[in-house]
């Protein structure tokens, strides 16, 4: 089995700033509640003519520029989001023709929040086994497009980003353990029922507004914590690590105080915790994605760190890799 790491990042965010002021003029909201509540200022909003595979692809580039490749070395590309451009075909396939990435193959996963962790997971094993020796994977989400701007529990949460990482043969650093879950009995605390073959669009379906998105979130938040920190634990022990050899830690950014909870519950004490959400929001798979990016940007991971990358989301699902810098 061949070692596996990260050989570059990428991100985009749309230019377009939604303020919690902003949103104060939509619904009956305040930015005192969003701001103690889930600790978001502001998100970015996707302009009309941009659709998810435009900002996978942006986000893909820089990536690609990273790693010093060319778009026709990649052998795959996977796209993890809930906001595809259309259920068919892949986002990924989108985003191939965008990038001229002509000898990869491509496919799309649902993984919501977890989306990313799930990608860089199925791209380990490709390249670690030799089937493929480059792969792309972006977590790329358009969620003002699934966001009912008239519901106040959950329009003030979410934002639009993608990030990408390209993986390939690694020395010495990389990814050491990774760990998923899932529970697909609790599917109705968050979803979006209509839109697929259970309720395919009708003049009824938009009516009722199923194709917006459903959120019991003081339920969720509970069993974010729970997942997130066992998520954490499961893969540090695979990795043969303890929590307190994790120097940096990448969480999912749904809610400052999950992350805070997670945190506590693990009893970090040399980890920093890297946070985002103030300027972003809620991004579903692009959260970690564009989080691991910004942190390596800012030259906060240094080389022989240990990072941990934790996520949550809708599905349930839940996942977390631990990767040596
Ligand atoms: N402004 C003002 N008041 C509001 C707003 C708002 N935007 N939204 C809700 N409220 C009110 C509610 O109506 C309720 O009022 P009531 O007590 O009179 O009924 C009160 O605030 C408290 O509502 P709760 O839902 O209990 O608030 P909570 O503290 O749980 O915060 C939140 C809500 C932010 C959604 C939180 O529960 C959360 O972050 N949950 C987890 C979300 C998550 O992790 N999702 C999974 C990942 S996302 C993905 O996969 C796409």
């Amino acid at each position: 089995m061949k070692k596996v790491g990260i050989l570059g990042l990428g991100k985009y965010i749309p230019e377009k700033i939604l303020t919690n002021a902003d949103l104060e003029k939509m619904v009956d909201t305040s930015d005192e509640w969003i701001t103690t509540r889930t600790g978001i200022k502001e998100r970015h909003i996707a302009a009309q003519n941009e659709a998810t595979s435009d900002l996978a692809a942006k986000a893909a580039k820089e990536a690609l520029k990273a790693a010093s490749l060319k778009a026709a070395e990649l052998d795959l590309i996977i796209v993890a989001t809930v906001t595809p451009d259309m259920p068919f075909p892949s986002t990924a396939t989108i985003v191939q023709a965008k990038l001229g990435a002509k000898n990869a193959f491509c496919f799309d996963i649902s993984a919501a929040c977890a989306g990313y962790i799930y990608g860089i997971t199925i791209a380990q094993q490709f390249i670690a086994r030799g089937t493929c020796k480059n792969a792309l994977v972006i977590g790329a989400e358009t969620l003002s497009r699934i966001t009912d701007w008239q519901d106040r529990n959950t329009c003030v949460l979410f934002g639009d980003g993608a990030g990408a990482a390209v993986l390939g043969e690694s020395k010495g650093q990389g990814i050491l353990s990774a760990y998923l879950g899932s529970d697909g009995t609790k599917t109705a605390l968050l979803h979006m029922p209509g839109g697929g073959s259970l309720n395919p669009a009708t003049a009824q379906t938009v009516k009722d507004r199923l194709h917006y998105i459903k959120m019991e979130g003081s339920e969720l938040f509970k069993i974010a914590v729970t997942s997130m920190a066992d998520a954490a634990l499961m893969a540090l022990k695979s990795a043969g690590l303890k929590c307190a050899d994790v120097n940096w830690i990448i969480p999912h950014q749904a809610n400052l105080r999950i992350i805070n909870a997670v945190a506590k519950r693990l009893g970090f004490v040399n980890a920093q915790v890297y946070l985002n959400i103030e300027k972003y929001g809620n991004m579903s798979s692009a959260c970690v994605a564009i989080a691991l990016c910004e942190a390596a940007e800012q030259g906060k991971i240094k080389k022989g760190d240990i990072v941990l990358l934790d996520a949550f989301g809708g599905g349930l699902v839940w996942g977390a890799l631990i990767i040596k810098w």
